[in-house]
């Protein structure tokens, strides 16, 4: 991971639990009446335990001691009611948390998904498949179900014991404080283990992120896998990821396990001094027996909330942490800013400048050493030169994927970052050198150029790129489904599609890179013209390793270790004697010829 996906996360770790639970309250708050309905039912259902314990007073006075016998019916109504009502409340509340749970999961996701898609590629080159997978879906999860679930449990035991307390209070309040006192110092242990478990924690993502990734891996590349015998390498490093899980599981475990059997055991023995000085007040007649049932089925019952404290408190802690990693990745700044005042770009009037301009995909390493050049429009501007060179990333910085370190790029002598984002892209049609296809079928992949695409624009578009024969080559014809990635056409038929997608955009400005690299020589020469006719009023760069395709160009540029070595045109290059270009295309001419 590198240093912009750190500070990405870097504020998370810091996030405090008080600003975690705001930012869920912030989520709860359009669902608000019925996440408050579910914790009124949750207080009304956990109070009655303390009622039950109550009644038990009254029962044992009544009818154990003092034998009044209509009394005896009245208890046991009293439960079965209470059990009644208790039950009802408790679906209610479960399917109302649920139902919240569900909606606030959703809206963070969508929340999220939308915040990844504002990052700069940079982000992707860096972060790898499981660590999106991970933060942008299941950390939303474990934060929505799991806070929302913890939340709902932390308020019926608080409503409960604080019931529970009164009752211990009405019975005996010298019993009442021995026992507040000893559940109070179980709580000690609790804050102590706090910030050792968070560190472990943090780690247990990072693992656990890693381990998708290398399932996505070998499902990507399985191919590469089968035809290195990579089976045992993979194996062995999936092994290696998951001992690293399990000693920091078992590290979580070890430091959180304690806590339990800690506060089981001072909850006891406060239980027990409560027990031994309860029977000491009913003796010297300071108390009723009933005050003394009452009391004793409260204490048990406020026993049982707080033992399971500790257990709980692991995972409501990492659902806090998960809300603190959302949070993070939705206050982190997207470099690609908009400026506020940003303006529309519509269509090229009439030039495209690059000034001095400068690029480090890592700082330090300068990929593009200061390029300035500028294209009018409608001209046609071939960019060649040696294989690593920075051609593929200087072109790319025109639909800022990513932005220029220093330096600028002016589109009618307007800096490219004061327009908006999506009228610049709106005014580009790319292929990528290795472009993408989605699942789906050829005419969706087609007509992401132009949602509104007619039948007759597509069909244009087809025929550009040389697609008809193929197509008409299949059952399903334009509708046959590409696979995901476009796995199941060969990588000419790919590039094809990916010329038919940026031909149907009708872009003013277009970016061919290496667009028909795939592509046999006959079938080259064919898209080829076909893309000369669509280029005519376009103004185009074309990144190109065969020399042929780019003879029509108004302009060559040779880019050589980030830096422009020449400018001009075939036949300006071709005087010069000891040119790079020159030597480029002698060098192709003899392979060409070669016998
Ligand atoms: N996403 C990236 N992250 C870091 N370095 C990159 C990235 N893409 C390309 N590079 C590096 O930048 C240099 C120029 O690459 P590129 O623009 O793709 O060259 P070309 O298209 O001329 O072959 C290469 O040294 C390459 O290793
Ligand atoms: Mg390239």
């Amino acid at each position: 991971m590198n240093l912009r996906n750190l500070e990405i996360l870097e504020n998370v770790t810091h996030s405090r639990t008080i600003v975690c639970l705001g930012q869920m309250l912030r989520y709860i708050r359009p669902y608000k009446s019925r996440a408050i309905l579910a914790i009124i039912f949750c207080c009304i259902s956990s109070s009655m335990d303390a009622l039950i314990a109550w009644s038990l007073k009254a029962y044992t006075d009544f009818v154990i001691v003092d034998k009044v016998i209509y009394a005896v019916w009245i208890v046991p109504l009293v439960i079965v009611t209470f059990a009644v009502v208790q039950g009802t409340l408790s679906y209610f509340a479960t399917y109302l948390n649920a139902w919240v749970s569900w909606k606030i999961s959703n809206d963070m996701k969508s929340k999220l998904y939308e915040k990844l898609l504002t990052f700069p590629a940079s982000y992707f080159d860096n972060c790898n498949s499981g660590d999106v997978i991970f933060r942008f879906n299941r950390d939303v999860d474990a934060a929505s179900n799991g806070v929302l679930a913890k939340l709902k449990t932390a308020v019926s035991r608080t409503t409960s014991s604080m019931a529970l307390i009164c009752v211990l209070m009405c019975n005996s309040w010298k019993l009442a404080i021995i026992a507040i006192i000893t559940f109070g110092a179980s709580f000690i242990p609790i804050s102590k283990i706090r910030k050792k478990m968070q560190d472990a924690m943090d780690k247990t993502v990072a693992a656990d992120s890693k381990l998708l990734s290398i399932y996505h891996e070998s499902y990507v590349g399985n191919k590469t896998v089968a035809a290195y015998n990579l089976a045992k390498y993979q194996a062995e490093k999936l092994r290696n990821v998951l001992t690293n899980v399990f000693r920091l599981n078992m590290k979580i475990t070890q430091k959180s396990s304690w806590l339990s059997p800690t506060m089981h055991v001072i909850v006891a023995i406060g239980a027990g001094i409560s027990i031994a000085y309860g029977s000491h007040l009913i003796v010297t007649h300071q108390i009723t027996s009933g005050n003394f049932v009452s009391f004793i089925v409260a204490l048990v019952a406020l026993y049982n909330p707080i033992k399971n404290i500790g257990s709980s408190f692991k995972e409501f802690r990492s659902s806090l942490m998960a809300i603190g990693r959302i949070r993070g990745i939705l206050s982190a700044n997207s470099t690609l800013k908009e400026r506020g005042n940003a303006q529309v770009l519509d269509g090229l009037r009439s030039d495209i400048t690059f000034d001095d301009v400068r690029f480090e995909y890592k700082t330090g390493f300068p990929v593009l050493k200061g390029v300035s050049m500028s294209v009018k429009k409608g001209e046609t501007i071939a960019i060649v030169g040696s294989s690593g060179g920075g051609k593929t990333t200087l072109v790319n910085l025109l639909p800022r994927l990513y932005d220029a370190t220093s330096g600028s790029i002016s589109i009618d002598g307007v800096n490219i970052k004061n327009y908006t984002l999506t009228s610049l892209r709106a005014n580009i049609a790319v292929v990528f050198q290795d472009d993408f296809l989605f699942t789906g079928t050829i005419r969706d992949n087609i007509v992401v150029g132009k949602h509104n695409a007619t039948d007759d624009d597509i069909l244009k578009a087809v025929k550009i790129a040389n697609l008809e024969e193929f197509i008409s080559s299949l059952s399903d014809g334009i509708d046959t489904e590409v696979g995901e990635r476009g796995v199941l056409l060969s990588g000419g038929q790919k590039q094809r599609i990916s010329i038919a997608r940026a031909a149907i955009k009708d872009a003013p400005i277009i970016i061919l890179d290496e667009a028909t690299s795939a592509l046999d020589n006959q079938l080259e020469s064919a898209v080829q013209n076909a893309l000369d006719n669509v280029m005519t009023d376009k103004t185009v760069f074309i990144i190109a390793h065969r020399l042929s395709t780019i003879l029509c160009a108004d302009k060559i540029a040779v880019i050589n270790d980030g830096m422009l070595a020449e400018l001009g045109s075939h036949d300006e290059l071709m005087r010069a004697r000891d040119g790079k270009y020159r030597a480029l295309y002698d060098m192709q001419f003899k392979e060409d010829n070669w016998p």
